[in-house]
């Protein structure tokens, strides 16, 4: 690379937003001895109007080097490549005239992002662009001045599908599922089964996979073998279904998610630096989730009071869960342990237990030891 490292440049009042960077060659190429990247807010989902577009770009030709990435992996709006005097106008003309505000950087809440959700799928079981909205804004503060041991996203997904990836990249995701039944439409699978609509809304139809086989293709398939035919209809044990979306994804038009939906609350992903990749970790199998969300701001804070005290300089929610323990996480959230929160019970026997669980406690005499067993 050509890129000097690091950079440290941002606009007054927030301590993140931009990403400094310089060219190492700046006689040879003067053009970009700055190129700093500004991160914008995305509204949620993406949706645009050319209005707003147009308007964005007018403003970055005069003011930046018209490049930009749509969008950065996190979710915003990357202008890509600018001055630094040119930092504090083009912020300027963002909140004054377009009504935008930068997205984050550095150690604190990141720019959060959702799936499409109710907007355009019918699978979304919370509304993931309100969530998306209202957190960002309830903590700004938080997004735009760092105040954590390191960096902390949030990812919204409408349903176990994970279109945004939640459960990988983002330290709390938040997945939608439902705790009622999958909601069967018996003339639409007959339609399925009798070839009249195709499986998977065509997704496979690029190639000849034979006639739809309900049984093959979704029965066989179900991970818990919940699902069976009688009499021509389509059963589900819903007890043992896990919401793993297969068959609602291969017959769209005949099954649909449950009514009473929620969200299910997953900690710790990260890439792999320092101690390792991880996926989040379900904690919170099940919360309902309406506006204004005071339920799960208050779990947001529970983890924010932990994390800030108690996480190491740039260790990630992920690694602070690893090293105290998921029982401890589990006290901070003051929530009871939960089967549904690991997929096997531990092997090994090294089984801390607290003192006053333990009839005696620690406190023990030997002499009264050897009292009764000599030495
Ligand atoms: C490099 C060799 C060894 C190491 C590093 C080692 C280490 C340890 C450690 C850390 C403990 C736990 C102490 C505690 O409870 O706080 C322990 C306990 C024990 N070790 Fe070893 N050990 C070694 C070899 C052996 C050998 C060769 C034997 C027997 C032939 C042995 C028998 C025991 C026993 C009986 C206990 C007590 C277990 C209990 O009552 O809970 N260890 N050892
Ligand atoms: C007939 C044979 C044996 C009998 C009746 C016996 C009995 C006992 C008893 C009563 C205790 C005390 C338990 C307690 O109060 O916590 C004990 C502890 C222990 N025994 Fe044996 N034992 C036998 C053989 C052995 C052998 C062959 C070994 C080792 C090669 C062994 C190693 C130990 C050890 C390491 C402890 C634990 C000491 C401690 O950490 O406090 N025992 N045994
Ligand atoms: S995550 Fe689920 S709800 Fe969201 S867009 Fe994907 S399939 Fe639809
Ligand atoms: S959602 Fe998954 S687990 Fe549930 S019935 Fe359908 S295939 Fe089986």
């Amino acid at each position: 690379t050509h890129w000097k490292h690091g950079g440290i440049v941002g606009v007054f009042g927030y301590g993140g937003g931009v990403i400094g960077r310089y060219s190492d060659m700046p006689e040879k190429y003067p053009s970009i001895a700055h190129f700093h990247t500004m991160r914008v807010n995305q509204p949620a989902s993406k949706f645009y109007n050319t209005d707003y577009l147009r308007s964005l770009c007018d403003l970055w030709e005069y003011r930046g080097s018209g490049l930009m990435n749509m969008h950065g992996s996190t979710g915003d709006i990357i202008f890509l490549g600018t001055f630094t005097e040119q930092l504090e106008p083009i912020f300027y003309e963002l909140t004054h005239i377009l009504q935008q505000d930068l997205g984050g950087s550095g150690s604190n809440l990141r720019t959060p992002s959702c799936c499409i959700g109710k907007a355009r799928c019918e699978w979304s079981c919370i509304d993931t662009q309100d969530m998306c909205y209202e957190l960002t804004h309830h903590y700004q503060d938080e997004l735009h001045r760092p105040a954590f041991p390191y960096k902390f996203k949030f990812k919204f997904d409408g349903c176990p599908n994970g279109c945004v990836a939640s459960i990988a990249r983002s330290d709390m995701s938040f997945i939608g599922t439902w705790r009622d039944n999958i909601r069967i439409d018996q003339e639409a699978v007959k339609a399925y089964i009798g070839g009249e609509i195709p499986p998977n809304a065509g997704a496979h139809k690029g190639r000849d996979w034979g006639k739809f086989d309900i049984q093959k293709e979704v029965i066989d398939l179900c991970p818990t073998q919940c699902m069976w035919m009688e009499d021509g209809k389509l059963k589900i044990d819903d007890k043992e279904c896990t919401r793993c979306m297969h068959c609602i994804n291969v017959m769209p038009k005949a099954l649909r998610p449950g009514l009473d939906t929620g969200v299910s609350l997953l900690f710790g992903a990260k890439a792999p630096i320092l101690e390792g990749a991880q996926m989040s970790v379900l904690t919170i199998p099940f919360m309902k989730a309406e506006p204004p969300y005071d339920n799960i701001k208050e779990i947001v804070e529970k983890v924010w009071d932990w994390w800030m005290e108690e996480g190491k300089n740039r260790e990630r929610l992920g690694e602070l869960i690893q090293r105290y323990g998921i029982p401890k996480f589990l006290e901070v959230l003051e929530i009871p342990p939960m089967p549904q929160m690991v997929k096997e019970p531990r092997s090994n026997p090294y089984i801390f237990w607290k003192e006053e669980d333990v009839p005696g406690g620690w406190q023990r005499d030997i002499n009264d030891y050897r009292s009764r067993h000599k030495r």
